[in-house]
């Protein structure tokens, strides 16, 4: 599927990216992970002085304060904080690809002024709403409903399971207008925290992704003005698949470098760790371990950096972003079980990080589409 242009070499630009995020990942995430995982703690500091370094906002036009960055940046960026950090890297990877990059491609001039340019540059965080009681995976069947009422809309309902729940300050809010018209009656909706009838509820107790806040969001006769709408009307249920097209890109980098993190600590480990007279890497079974672990890393980051140039290129990218996410977080899940096998009874404690990295793998086969359902988009596109 590369088309002519892909290049294997990556920019100077791109390898400056990398390395920021590297460094920025080994000083400021690696001190107080474990704990943050342990007391269920958002990176708030941390996320802040990430937006400073422009990875929040980074594929976002210069001229709405982004990084006017590629697709290629943003996946290497992400591979780098999630091998340190999961928690941060999907509060990163929600507010560049679900939050700002609908508002910039499909929100108005106004839009983006008022919210695009403190969301870009980390300022304010953003919420993406799609998930309800009932409606996860079955996205279409959205219950929440938003009346039109002349100049607002009048938002009621429950959605679940909200990514920066709590730290956000904009939520885009899934809901439908017209349930006569099924998916082509929905909307999608800007709502600004603090506004009348809008209730943040309970902070989920997780397995993984400790540090991130996910909650419950209740709105009860909440008035939405109109100029909030995105898009068209009726266009809601467009605008959230065509995201998380892009969406599903972040979360396949995270599922990547949840693995490349868990593989360099192993490949670490099995040279320092003796057993039987010679280090662990000395015996085949480690050895074949990380072999596999290193092919299936690199096909995932092939997958990854396909999805990314598709989507540069203005192609069709939705199999291929369907695809990296599939296989990156199966990746991811192999990987880290065999890391924490790799460190033995140490992989089993805390200090080691790769049991957390495991926990944490298992986010990225269910969220942004399960997957059983990206096989459902890889299919419905290889038959059309
Ligand atoms: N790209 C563009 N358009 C798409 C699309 C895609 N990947 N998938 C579906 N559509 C369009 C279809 O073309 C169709 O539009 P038309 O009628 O105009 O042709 C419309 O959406 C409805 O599609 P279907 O008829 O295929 O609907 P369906 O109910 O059979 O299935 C689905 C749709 C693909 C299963 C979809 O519901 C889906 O993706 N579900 C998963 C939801 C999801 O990913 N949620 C993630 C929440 S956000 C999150 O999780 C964030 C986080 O954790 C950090
Ligand atoms: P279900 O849809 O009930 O699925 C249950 C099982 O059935 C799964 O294995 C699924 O693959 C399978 N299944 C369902 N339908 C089919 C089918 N047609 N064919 C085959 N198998 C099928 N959502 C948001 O909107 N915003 C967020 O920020 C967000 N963040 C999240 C953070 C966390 C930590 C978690 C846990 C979830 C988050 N979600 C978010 C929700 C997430 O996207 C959903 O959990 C996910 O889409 C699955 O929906 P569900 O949980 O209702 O499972």
């Amino acid at each position: 599927v590369l088309t002519q242009g892909f290049s294997f070499q990556l920019t100077e630009e791109q390898v400056a990216v990398q390395a920021a995020a590297r460094e920025f990942a080994q000083n400021e995430l690696l001190p107080g992970v474990i704990e943050r995982d342990e007391l269920q703690k958002f990176p708030a500091e941390q996320i802040r002085k990430m937006g400073e370094l422009g990875f929040m906002g980074m594929m976002v036009d210069p001229k709405y304060n982004g990084g006017g960055m590629d697709t290629i940046s943003y996946v290497l960026a992400m591979e780098e904080i999630s091998k340190i950090d999961a928690s941060a890297s999907v509060a990163m990877s929600v507010n560049n690809s679900l939050v700002c990059w609908g508002l910039e491609k499909y929100g108005t001039e106004e839009q983006k002024q008022k919210y695009l340019t403190r969301l870009a540059t980390g300022e304010i965080i953003g919420a993406f709403c799609l998930s309800e009681p009932e409606a996860g995976s079955d996205a279409t069947s959205q219950k929440t409903t938003a009346q039109d009422r002349g100049d607002y809309y009048l938002l009621n309902g429950t959605k679940n399971w909200i990514t920066n729940g709590s730290s956000a300050s904009v939520y885009i809010v899934i809901a439908q207008t017209y349930p006569e018209k099924g998916h082509k009656g929905i909307n999608a909706l800007i709502v600004e925290k603090g506004i009348p009838g809008f209730v943040i509820g309970k902070k989920e107790n997780k397995m993984g992704i400790r540090g991130s806040d996910t909650h419950s969001l209740m709105f009860t006769d909440v008035k939405v003005p109109k100029e909030n709408r995105i898009g068209e009307d009726g266009f809601g249920f467009k605008f959230a698949m065509s995201t998380l097209n892009g969406g599903r890109i972040g979360i396949a980098a995270q599922a990547l470098g949840i693995a490349s993190g868990a593989y360099e600590l192993s490949l670490k480990y099995a040279k320092e760790r003796k057993a039987f007279g010679k280090e662990i890497a000395q015996h085949q079974a480690i050895q074949f371990k990380l072999a596999d672990m290193a092919t299936q890393i690199d096909a995932a980051r092939l997958l990854c950096l396909q999805a990314a140039f598709l989507k540069d290129q203005y192609a069709d990218f939705a199999k291929a972003s369907a695809m990296a996410k599939l296989f990156a977080s199966k990746v991811a899940m192999d990987t880290t079980v065999e890391a924490v096998q790799i460190h033995g009874g140490y992989g089993y404690v805390k200090e080691y990080h790769v049991e957390r990295l495991m926990r944490d793998a298992k986010i990225t086969q269910i969220y942004e589409g399960t997957s059983e359902i990206q096989k459902i988009v890889i299919s419905r596109e290889i038959l059309k």
